[in-house]
Formats: structure tokens, sequence, C-alpha cells
């Protein structure tokens, strides 16, 4: 049994703006010409808020379409540490893109791809809540590496050494 196809559409199309949202979160913070910074915040900051509607309608789409059951020879323990994992890996993608909403409105920053769209910021300027916002989206962002790191091990584990249909569950991203 897998997930349905827009499920696993929605993982996929996660994967890729996560993947991209990492490093180009990692690279803009250095110290880099305004040339290369500015384009890399305005990428990070307009594909940030579309993580946001993507996370959003995923869990939507999820509440009424609930996964389906593992394998039965899945032990108990690994169920949990499973569901375990994926909460909080939902929960760290919301983290990081609503406290980056809140470090860049609060700071009295655009959003280029919402001004674009003519919606205004939620927020008025606020230094202490962009500074906490900062913090909050800079260690959020570790245990967001470490946790899809655990994710990416168990994902190939299950795919590469025991077999056992957990992978493909997941795979391929498209097809029926
Ligand atoms: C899943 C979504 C996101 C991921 C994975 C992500 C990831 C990252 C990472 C890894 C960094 C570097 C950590 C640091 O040194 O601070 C960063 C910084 C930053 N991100 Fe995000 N981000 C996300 C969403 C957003 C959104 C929605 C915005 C704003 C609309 C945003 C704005 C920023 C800004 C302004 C910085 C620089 C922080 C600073 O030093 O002032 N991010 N992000
Ligand atoms: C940014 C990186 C990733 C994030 C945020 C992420 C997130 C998630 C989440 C939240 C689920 C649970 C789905 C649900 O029940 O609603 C899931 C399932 C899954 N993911 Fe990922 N994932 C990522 C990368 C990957 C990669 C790279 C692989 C493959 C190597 C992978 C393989 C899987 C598989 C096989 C499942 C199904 C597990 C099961 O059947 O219980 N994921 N992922």
């Amino acid at each position: 049994m897998r997930y349905g196809v827009v499920s696993r559409g929605f993982h996929w199309l996660t994967v890729l703006l996560v993947f991209t949202m990492i490093p180009v979160g990692l690279i803009m913070t250095q110290d880099l010409p305004r040339s290369i910074q500015n384009p890399l915040f305005i990428l990070h900051k307009g594909l940030g808020v579309v993580v946001l509607v993507v996370v959003a309608l995923r869990l939507g789409w999820r509440a009424f379409n609930p996964p389906p059951p593992l394998p039965a020879a899945i032990p108990a323990p690994q169920r949990l540490a499973a569901a375990a994992t994926h909460a909080g890996l939902y929960a760290l993608l919301m983290v990081m893109a609503v406290s980056g909403y809140v470090r860049v409105t609060a700071g009295g920053f655009p959003i280029e791809l919402l001004v674009a769209f003519g919606v205004p910021p939620l927020l008025a300027e606020n230094e202490p809540l962009a500074e906490t916002a900062k913090a909050v989206h800079a260690a959020a962002a570790f245990a967001l590496i470490g946790l899809v790191s655990v994710h990416v091990a168990a994902a190939s584990y299950h795919g590469i050494v025991r077999r056992d249909g957990v992978f493909s569950r997941m795979w391929p991203p498209f097809s029926a």
C-alpha cells in the first residue's frame, strides 16, 4: 500500500523546495558581494512563502487522506519513531516558514514575491520580535537539517538494506 499520487507529489515537491532553501539560506548569510547576496535573499524569501503555502495545503490534504497502514512486520517502536519524525518534520517546516516571515516583516524588510502580488505585511516593524524570530529561524534550521538526515537515513535503510516496501510507499513521485 503506497501513499496516493497527491501525497507523493507534495512530498517530493517539499523535498525540492527544502533542498533549495537550506543551501541558499546558508550561502546568502555569508560575507558576499551584494550583487550575489540580494538575488539569493529574494529567492529565499519568495520560495519560503511557497513552502508555507505548500506545507499548509499538504497538511490539509493529509487530514482527509491519511497515510496507508505500514506493513504488518514493522515493529511498534519503529512505527512510533517514524510518526514522531514525521510530526517533527512538519512542525519544523512550519516553524521555519513562520519565523522567516516574522523575521523579515517585523524587521521592516519586503518579501518581494508578496509585494508583487499586492499582499501587505501582516506585522508592524518590531526590532525585538525580529531578533527573536531570527534566533528561532537559525536554531530550527539546524534541528531541521538533523531531522532530515535521520529521515533520509531511515528511508535509505528501508529502500536499500531491508527492501521491505516502505520506500516504495513514497516512490515514484508521480505515477498512479
Ligand atoms: C522551510 C523554509 C525555510 C528554510 C528551510 C530556511 C532555511 C534557512 C537557513 C538554513 C538559513 C541560514 C541560517 C542562519 O544563519 O540564520 C536561513 C536564513 C534566513 N532565512 Fe530562511 N528558511 C526558510 C524560510 C524562510 C522564509 C519564509 C523567510 C522569509 C520570508 C526566510 C528568511 C530568511 C532570512 C532573512 C535569513 C537570514 C537571517 C539573518 O541572518 O538575518 N526564510 N533560512
Ligand atoms: C526535505 C527533506 C524531506 C522532508 C521535509 C520529508 C518529509 C516527510 C514527511 C513529513 C513524511 C511523512 C508523510 C506523511 O505521513 O504525511 C515523509 C515520508 C517519507 N519520506 Fe520524506 N522527507 C524528506 C526527504 C526525503 C528523502 C530524500 C527521501 C528518500 C531518500 C524520503 C523518503 C520518504 C519515505 C520513503 C516516506 C514514507 C515513510 C512511510 O511510509 O511511513 N524523504 N517524508
